[in-house]
């Protein structure tokens, strides 16, 4: 025998193997069992989901000799033929290239003829929304006063396109997408008895790929098992030409690092390797998209067929964004992507996009930055470095409480000290352990033994590490570090003084 692809070799022949349908096949073999069949049936839903071999499947049931419990018995000459294609009385027509009203006209011949005693005849119409206008209106003829051993099962994807007395004659049973588990399981039972070679995280892909059809799932199995050693992630992705989880992820990097030459050379390498502009663009907003889903725990196909690795990154990543940022990117992008249909020059729209995006994208929500600006006295850490992660930030916050602690404590007693402190920017914390940046200007007032001292006296569980900085905008404290200090200047008016040094 011949090759046979995995499609066929692998569709189902019973009800109860019909996988993820199970509301539609418990209705289909109990109505069987107990005679109760329509006679018109219409089957919807998306490609590739066991509408046709469910059909199939109700055939043999209904002219099974031998039928057990509604299930066909698979073994007896009509459930054969039937496999087979060879049965006169289950006629298969796709609604796509027989569209026309002879080809109806034909059906409604052959309609008329009785079948041999108690079995029935069987029109299985597929892409029924395809059929011309004058086809359905034929066809609603026979559908008006249908003969007692006549049976109709409609299959259409786009039901919508289906006339309204169509439809109203018809028994309706929505065939639902594929959930990714259950297409990986059944990928992973292929592969075993094909003896195929693969890992988890390729089958995932490769159902995510197939979209919930169980179909291109096992087509795309088939494909891979013909050029691959081994379903693995990378192989599919190679065969599919994707830019995987890995590149955007190294590729948000540049984006939370705000740095556009990254993202553009690497925007320049993704063509040089002739990917496309506009799939790139796309995937790209889907991955920002699952950043989303997986900062705020939403767990979907799409997050749970992320590699762990990918996740790891991913997880870390979601730090950096606000809600809003990755909803304004992820529509930004989008939007760009559409844009992309309607211009001349791709390379230049989509690096704009992208350097726009490194520069407009603010890391924390205002709310979040309003609440670190009222904690925060001590230097610029804000103003310097936007994208903290969230549990610096909560040391930050938290050792600036500690900070502002000591420098209350000081500011009455040890006035200067209290200023210089006010004045250093911690530069490392962890802990009770702080390393400040405390301005050159100040280096009388403050110094490592001076803090010591004081830490020692007030007799707190922290240890301070003092270094000075040098830098342009603390020179002017050189000739007076407390210019905007009302109290100092009112100090230095009422006693006539002067800071000499
Ligand atoms: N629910 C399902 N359970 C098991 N296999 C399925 C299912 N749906 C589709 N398949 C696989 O996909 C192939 C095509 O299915 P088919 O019934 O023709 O899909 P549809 O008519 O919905 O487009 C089948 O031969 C089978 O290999
Ligand atoms: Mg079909
Ligand atoms: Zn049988």
């Amino acid at each position: 025998m011949g090759y046979i692809v995995f499609a066929l070799k692998y569709r189902p022949q019973k009800f109860a193997d019909v996988l993820g349908q199970e509301h539609i096949v418990t209705v289909l073999s109990n109505g069987v069992n107990n005679n109760r069949i329509p006679h018109a049936m219409l089957f919807s839903g998306p490609r590739g989901v066991g509408k046709t071999t469910t059909a199939r499947i109700l055939a043999k049931a209904l002219n099974c000799d031998n039928p057990k419990q509604g299930e066909p018995c698979l073994e007896c000459s009509s459930c054969k033929a039937i496999m087979e294609g060879r049965d006169m009385d289950v006629i298969e027509i796709d609604g796509a290239s027989n569209r026309g009203i002879d080809e109806i006209r034909d059906l409604r011949e052959k309609a008329k003829y009785a079948t041999v005693k108690g079995r029935y005849k069987i029109f299985i119409i597929d892409e029924i929304h395809m059929l011309t206008k004058e086809a359905f209106n034929a066809l609603l003829k026979i559908l008006e006063e249908p003969p007692e051993h006549v049976i109709f099962i409609f299959a259409t994807t786009e039901p919508f396109n289906v006339i309204p007395t169509i439809l109203s004659r018809c028994q309706r049973f929505d065939f639902k997408r594929i959930p990714l588990k259950k297409t990986v399981e059944q990928l992973e039972y292929i592969c075993s008895a094909e003896n195929i070679d693969f890992d988890n995280d390729g089958l995932k892909l490769v159902a995510q790929l197939a979209d919930g059809s169980l179909r291109d799932a096992t087509s795309i199995l088939d494909q891979l098992a013909s050029t691959a050693e081994k379903v693995t992630y990378d192989n599919v992705n190679i065969m599919f030409g994707r830019l995987n989880d890995d590149f955007f992820g190294r590729f948000t990097e540049y984006i939370i690092e705000r740095n556009p030459k990254g993202l553009i050379d690497s925007l320049n390498d993704v063509m040089a390797r002739g990917y496309d502009l506009e799939s790139f663009v796309s995937e790209f907003a889907f991955y920002i998209h699952k950043l989303f889903l997986i900062k705020n725990k939403i767990e979907t196909e799409e997050t749970e067929v992320m590699s762990e690795t990918v996740k790891e990154l991913a997880i870390k990543q979601t730090k950096e964004f606000s809600n809003e940022s990755l909803m304004q990117i992820t529509t930004e992008l989008t939007e760009t992507s559409s844009k992309l249909k309607f211009t001349n020059n791709k390379k230049l729209l989509v690096e704009n996009e992208l350097a726009r995006i490194a520069y407009l994208i603010e890391s924390k929500d205002i709310n979040d930055i309003i609440a670190m600006i009222k904690n925060v006295n001590i230097g610029e850490i804000i103003k310097r470095k936007p994208l903290i992660e969230e549990k610096k930030e909560e040391k930050i916050s938290q050792s600036t409480n500690i900070m502002e602690k000591l420098i209350n404590l000081l500011k009455t007693k040890k006035f200067f000290i209290s200023e210089a402190l006010r004045m250093s920017k911690i530069r490392y914390t962890k802990d009770n352990y702080y390393e400040l940046e405390v301005p050159r200007a100040y280096i009388k007032d403050l110094n490592q033994k001076t803090i010591d001292e004081e830490i020692k006296e007030q007799n707190l569980d922290i240890e301070i590490k003092i270094f000075y900085n040098n830098e342009e905008k603390y020179n002017k404290f050189k000739t007076n570090p407390f210019e905007d200090n009302p109290l100092i200047n009112k100090l230095l008016k009422e006693t006539d003084s002067q800071i000499i040094e």
